[in-house]
C-alpha cells in the first residue's frame, strides 16, 4: 500500500513515520514535506521520500498517477482549503475532515456556541467583533481571560491574560495589530482556568468514534517559570503551540478517561453527526483542563492531531494506523482494537534561540529569530530515539539548517517518565545549531522543565 501524508512540520513527519512502521505499507510520501525526513533512518531507506508539491490539484494528479491508497492530511491550512474534497472527488481516500467541518476549528464562536447548546461544559465566553466593546467588557468582568483570534493561527492565536491591562493590549494586538492576520477580525473572550491542560483525541469515521485510550500534556508557554530575562522581554510567557509534551499524561486513569468520553466526547460527537448533520472522518482533538474542583472544561477543539502531542502519542500507540486511517474512511473504526505500549514518552522541542544578526542580536523564538544555522551531530542520537523535523532547509554546502523558530522534536521513551525524561534531554543536548555569525556557537535553545 501507498500512504501519501500532507503537511511539512514534526505531527506531519511522525504521521509518515507512524505509517511507515504499518505491516501493509510499503511506501509514504510526504508532501510538500521538509528535507529533515532524509537524515532520518526511513527516509535514508527510501520507505518515507518527500514530494516537495504543495499545489492541491497537483497533489490530487499526483495521487491518481501513482495509485495512492490512502491519503492523511496532517494540517489544518489544506484542510481549509478543501484537500479532502480534491481528492475525494478525483476518487481518493482520505483522512481528515471536508473543507465545511473545518468549521469546527477555524471558528471558535461557532464551535463554543455548539458546546454551549449541547451542555459540554467550558468556561464562560463572550464574543466580539469590536475592539471598543471588547476592551470594555474586559474592564468590567472583574475576573482574569484569555483573549483569543477566532480563526486559524497555528495552534498560537491564545493570549492568556493577568489583568486589565494586559487584556487590553491582547484585544489590541490581536484586533487592531492584526499580529494573526485577518483570523483576529473578531476575538473571544474566555474566562481563565486553572489546572492541568488534557489533550485528548478521538477518530470519527462518519458514524462511529473511537476516543483514544491514553492523553498527553502540552507545554504551550515558551519558556520555563524562572526564564525571568525572557518573560519580562517578551512582556510575558508567550503561548507558542507547543514547547513540548509528554505521554501518558500523570493523570491517566480508566477513571478520568470514562469522564471525558462521557462528558465531552460522546455528546460532541453526538452534535457533528446528529446536530450538524456532518459524516465528519478524521481525528478531533479536545484541548481541555481539569481545575483543582475536578472540573473538566474544553478550550479548545481542533480538526487534527496535535503537535506535539502526536508525536508523543503516536509513540505509544502499537496499533497500526494504516488500519486505523482505512477504518476511517470505510466507517468500520468499530472494529479496531486499541493497543498501547507500557512505555512513557517525552518530546523536547529544539528552537532557534539566541543568535547573532547582521545588526545585533535575535533574541531567538518566539521573537526574531536567525535561519540557515548547521544542525550539528544527529549522528550522535541514541538509537530508539526518534527525531522529527519542523522548520528545517537544506543548503547545497551546510546540509541540514534551520529554518522555523521550532526546528526538530526529540522523543524518547523509557518505562518511567524520569527515564524517558533523562534520555530526551541527555540526546537534545548532543545536537547543537551552528551560528556562524558568532563563532560557531551553540543557539539551540529548549525548556527545561518537559514533564515535569
Ligand atoms: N498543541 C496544540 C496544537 O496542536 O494546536
Amino acid at each position: 500500500m501507498k500512504v501519501l501524508v500532507y503537511g511539512s512540520g514534526g505531527r506531519d513527519h511522525c504521521l509518515s513515520d507512524k505509517y511507515g512502521d504499518s505491516q501493509h505499507v510499503d511506501k509514504v510520501f510526504f508532501a510538500p514535506g521538509n528535507p529533515g525526513v532524509s537524515y532520518t533512518p526511513k527516509g535514508k531507506r527510501g520507505l518515507i521520500e518527500r514530494i516537495p508539491i504543495k499545489d492541491l490539484n497537483e497533489i490530487a494528479d499526483f495521487c491518481v498517477d501513482r495509485n495512492i491508497d490512502l491519503v492523511d492530511v496532517g494540517s489544518e491550512n489544506p484542510l481549509e482549503e478543501g484537500l479532502v474534497d480534491i481528492l475525494n472527488e478525483r476518487g481518493i481516500r482520505t483522512v481528515g475532515p471536508k473543507k465545511e467541518f473545518v468549521r469546527l476549528e477555524s471558528d471558535r464562536a461557532f464551535t463554543d456556541d455548539l458546546l454551549r447548546k449541547i451542555g459540554v461544559p467550558k468556561p464562560e465566553y463572550r464574543v466580539f467583533d469590536d475592539p471598543a466593546n471588547a476592551s470594555e467588557y474586559v474592564r468590567n468582568i472583574g475576573y482574569q481571560v484569555v483573549v483569543k483570534a477566532n480563526g486559524l493561527a497555528a495552534g498560537k492565536g491564545a493570549i492568556v491574560c493577568d489583568d486589565v491591562p494586559d487584556a487590553e493590549a491582547a484585544i489590541e494586538k490581536i484586533m487592531v495589530k492584526k499580529v494573526f492576520g485577518e483570523s483576529g477580525n473578531r476575538v473571544v473572550i474566555e474566562e481563565r482556568k486553572y489546572g492541568t491542560e488534557i489533550s485528548f483525541f478521538a477518530y470519527l469515521d462518519g458514524m462511529h468514534v473511537m476516543p483514544l485510550k491514553t492523553f498527553a500534556q502540552d507545554y504551550k508557554p515558551a519558556f520555563d517559570p524562572d526564564d525571568k530575562e525572557l518573560i519580562d522581554h517578551f512582556g510575558g510567557n508567550l503561548n507558542t503551540g507547543g514547547t513540548g509534551c509528554y505521554c501518558p499524561h500523570k493523570l491517566v486513569s480508566p477513571w478520568l478517561v470514562n469522564r471525558i468520553i462521557k462528558e465531552i466526547v460522546n455528546p460532541t460527537v453526538n452534535a457533528i453527526y446528529n446536530d450538524l448533520g456532518w459524516a465528519y472522518k478524521g481525528v478531533i482533538y479536545f484541548g481541555l483542563n481539569l481545575d483543582p474542583y475536578d472540573r473538566l472544561d474544553v478550550f479548545e477543539i481542533n480538526v487534527r492531531h496535535g503537535d506535539p502531542e502526536w508525536p508523543v502519542i503516536a509513540r505509544k500507540l502499537s496499533t497500526d494506523l494504516f488500519e486505523i486511517g482505512m477504518a476511517v474512511w470505510d466507517g468500520t473504526l468499530d472494529r479496531i482494537t486499541q493497543v498501547w505500549n507500557k512505555q512513557h514518552y517525552v518530546d523536547v522541542i529544539g528552537m532557534e534561540g539566541r543568535s547573532k544578526a547582521s545588526k545585533g542580536w535575535n533574541k531567538g523564538y518566539p521573537g526574531r529569530y536567525g535561519k540557515g544555522h548547521k544542525i550539528l551531530d544527529l549522528d550522535k542520537i541514541e538509537k530508539g530515539v526518534a527525531i522529527f523535523f519542523a522548520g528545517v532547509d537544506e543548503n547545497p554546502e551546510k546540509g541540514l539548517v534551520t529554518y522555523g523558530g521550532r526546528a526538530l522534536h526529540v522523543i524518547a521513551g523509557d518505562s518511567t517518565l524520569k527515564g524517558a525524561r533523562d534520555k530526551a534531554y541527555r540526546n537534545i543536548e548532543l545536537l547543537a545549531f551552528e551560528d556562524h555569525n558568532n563563532n560557531g556557537a551553540n543557539c539551540l535553545r529548549f525548556r527545561k522543565t518537559i514533564g515535569l
